[in-house]
């Protein structure tokens, strides 16, 4: 898989100057996002549905302070999964369609792939989506902590030079933040096809002591659940010879942690 064509940054929007107050919350996260934006162009039905149904299903994020997942949904749901860079959607909405009590937040800057997710959402009709149509990092940052109960991140932009790693979504801060933000016995799914990508990824993941990698034997990376629907970039992978990995980490109970730190 290649990296999204363009490198450039879009222009950050968000930025603060550092606070004097030692009671203020840190400054809010700059955007960074790398990669393209937008394709050729949209058709007019996809511009019309944008316009449409973007703003219903759209989250607002909150200047300061947490932003209650549950509330998000109507009715609120208990149980809240985020897909990370959902490309063309085809699998946030499989498990929104498959799983209706279930909130599925999606997180996607790049327009054309939330145009081709709200067709699904449509034509499915879905009610149990919400969307953030921006860097997926604002929203972890304001996520509180244990309200997620599966967190997916599939095929994620591999920047294979090494002067972009540091671009890569899944690096040691935010699998941190994945740790604080699932649920006991929440679950993380990732998937590469990139073979620098997979050991940088697992480097991260084993280093996360609150995350268990669910693996008995090589058919639990090799062999994608049934519960888990593939997608475009996944086919793409192996139309072009390219076997991907599929990795599920169990976040491990708070309670234990508690114990083991207090021995
Ligand atoms: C290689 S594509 C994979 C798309 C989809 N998950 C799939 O498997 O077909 C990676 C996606 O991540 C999105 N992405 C890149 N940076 C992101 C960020 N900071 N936050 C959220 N999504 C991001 C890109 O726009 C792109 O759609």
């Amino acid at each position: 898989m290649a990296a999204s064509p363009g490198s450039r940054p879009i222009s950050p929007t968000s930025s603060s100057a550092p606070s004097t107050d030692p009671t203020a919350e840190p400054p809010r996260r700059q955007r960074v996002l790398y990669g393209r934006r937008s394709g050729p162009g949209l058709r007019p039905g996809q511009r019309e549905r944008l316009d449409r149904l973007l703003p219903r299903l759209a989250i607002d994020l909150p200047a300061a302070g947490a932003l209650d997942p549950a509330s998000l949904f109507t009715p609120p749901r208990q149980r809240v999964w985020l897909e990370i860079g959902f490309g063309g959607g085809e699998h946030l909405a499989a498990q929104a369609a498959a799983n209706p009590t279930v909130g599925l937040i999606g997180v996607e800057p790049f327009v054309d792939g939330v145009a081709r997710l709200l067709a699904q959402v449509e034509e499915r009709q879905l009610h149990n989506v919400r969307l953030l149509v921006d860097d997926a990092r604002l929203l972890l940052d304001r996520l509180p902590e244990a309200s997620i109960e599966r967190l997916f991140v599939l095929f994620a932009d591999p920047w294979p030079k090494k002067r972009h790693w540091k671009r890569r979504i899944v690096n040691a801060e935010t699998v941190a933040r994945f740790a604080d933000l699932l649920v006991d016995d929440g679950e993380l799914r990732v998937a590469t096809d990139d073979p620098g990508y997979r050991r940088w990824m697992l480097a991260c993941l084993l280093g996360e002591q609150r995350l268990d990698w669910c693996v008995r034997g090589p058919e639990d990376w090799r062999d994608r659940p049934p519960d888990w629907p593939p997608t475009r970039y996944e086919k793409k992978a192996l139309a072009a010879g390219r076997r991907p990995v599929f990795l599920r980490f169990r976040r491990k109970s708070r309670t234990a942690e508690l114990a083991t730190s207090a021995e």
